[in-house]
């Protein structure tokens, strides 16, 4: 099999992106895996048996189909976003490259996708299996998870990435230990500052089994963050009353995971029950822990706009407030509620349109 050359790569791109914003992002991205696959696969100590210039290859294409999901308008189809696996494998095949080359695109999401995860979740791809087969594969996969073309993009750490797979099962962050087991985990600081892209770390969550019957839900908690359409936050205001968490401090609606419930059932029904307002689809943000609190582990959620303060009917703590982005440094708001937003919220709002890096 002939493996094609990084300039007929960058051609490839360049032939497909829409716009040089697009091209930029995505490639920028194909080599930043490609470096973390190649750090992983070059370290002292017994080969991993892959083919380098194979895993290069695959890695400066694996995301080409990206560039498939943006419309003439020059938006990217994030609701299908997951389709670009499959898309990529059309447009390299079309292309006329091999088979092994292009099941790098269709063969990388993720930890893998099943079948069973296309029709549980109705996924907008054929039903089928997407998992890396071959070493090659398994290390681009792996690899391409310690980068994300978020706005702004960003470096995570093994443990950020095992916290973000959670939401996915918890096969998911088992597979994705099995490949770090397998491969070791990257020095993110060296790319980090030469991209100036910041690295993202959170708390490994990974809980270990515990014996069977046990639901965790103790343990476990959900909450929403409320962004107004104008990009502010909608935030309650808790109770000032010794003996609970983070007492008189601003924070999201949630509460408890009770016994049977997922995270998502748990903070619509916190949310109903706290504010008597049905939240649809909530969005999931991140995963934290409330080491400053009960340390719980916290599934947080976001939604954007929809909910106005005077739609609230106020059943829990002291009050709700829309509350600048700019005013929360002087704001006394729960410490792992301030981490998962100054993480993971702003750069969202940030990269709204209208917002300072909207590309609407
Ligand atoms: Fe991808």
């Amino acid at each position: 099999m002939r493996i094609p050359t990084d300039e007929e790569i960058l051609a490839l791109h360049s032939k497909h992106a829409p716009t040089p914003g697009a091209l930029d992002l995505v490639y920028t991205h194909c080599v930043i895996v490609g470096t973390l696959a190649e750090q992983l696969c070059s370290r002292p100590g017994p080969g991993l048996g892959v083919d380098a210039d194979l895993v290069r290859a695959g890695s400066l294409l694996h995301d080409i189909g990206v560039y498939r999901l943006y419309d003439d308008a020059g938006n990217l189809d994030h609701a299908g976003y997951i389709r670009h696996g499959v898309l990529g494998y059309e447009l390299l095949r079309a292309e006329g490259l091999p088979e092994a080359i292009a099941r790098f695109a269709s063969h990388h999401i993720g930890v893998g996708i099943t079948r069973a995860d296309v029709l549980a979740q109705h996924l907008p791809i054929p039903p089928d299996d997407y998992l890396a087969e071959t070493g090659e594969e398994r290390l681009v996969m792996y690899a391409d998870n310690f980068h994300s073309k978020t706005t702004p993009p960003v470096f995570r750490t093994a443990s950020a990435c095992a916290a973000r797979l959670r939401r996915f099962g918890e096969d998911k962050v088992r597979a994705f230990q099995a490949m770090r087991d397998t491969f070791g985990e990257p020095d993110l600081a060296a790319l980090s500052e030469a991209y100036g892209h910041a690295v993202i770390d959170e708390p490994d969550l990974t809980v270990p089994d515990r014996s069977e019957g046990d639901p965790t839900s103790g343990r476990r908690a959900a909450m929403l963050l409320i962004v107004t359409e104008d990009g502010g936050l909608l935030m309650h205001h808790r109770d000032d009353k010794p003996g609970i968490p983070n007492p008189g401090c601003w924070a999201g609606f949630g509460g408890a995971v009770e016994a049977g419930e997922t995270v998502e059932e748990a903070v619509r029904r916190e949310v109903r029950e706290e504010t008597g307002l049905p939240i649809a689809d909530p969005i999931f943000l991140t995963e934290a822990v409330d080491h400053e609190g009960d340390g719980r582990a916290v599934s947080l959620f976001y939604i954007v706009g929809g909910v106005r303060p005077e739609d609230i009917d106020l059943q829990e703590g002291a009050g709700v407030a829309v509350h600048r982005v700019e005013d929360l440094p002087g704001l006394q708001v729960t410490p792992f509620v301030r981490r998962a937003i100054y993480s993971h919220l702003l750069p969202i709002i940030a990269g709204r349109p209208g917002g300072p890096n909207g590309r609407g």
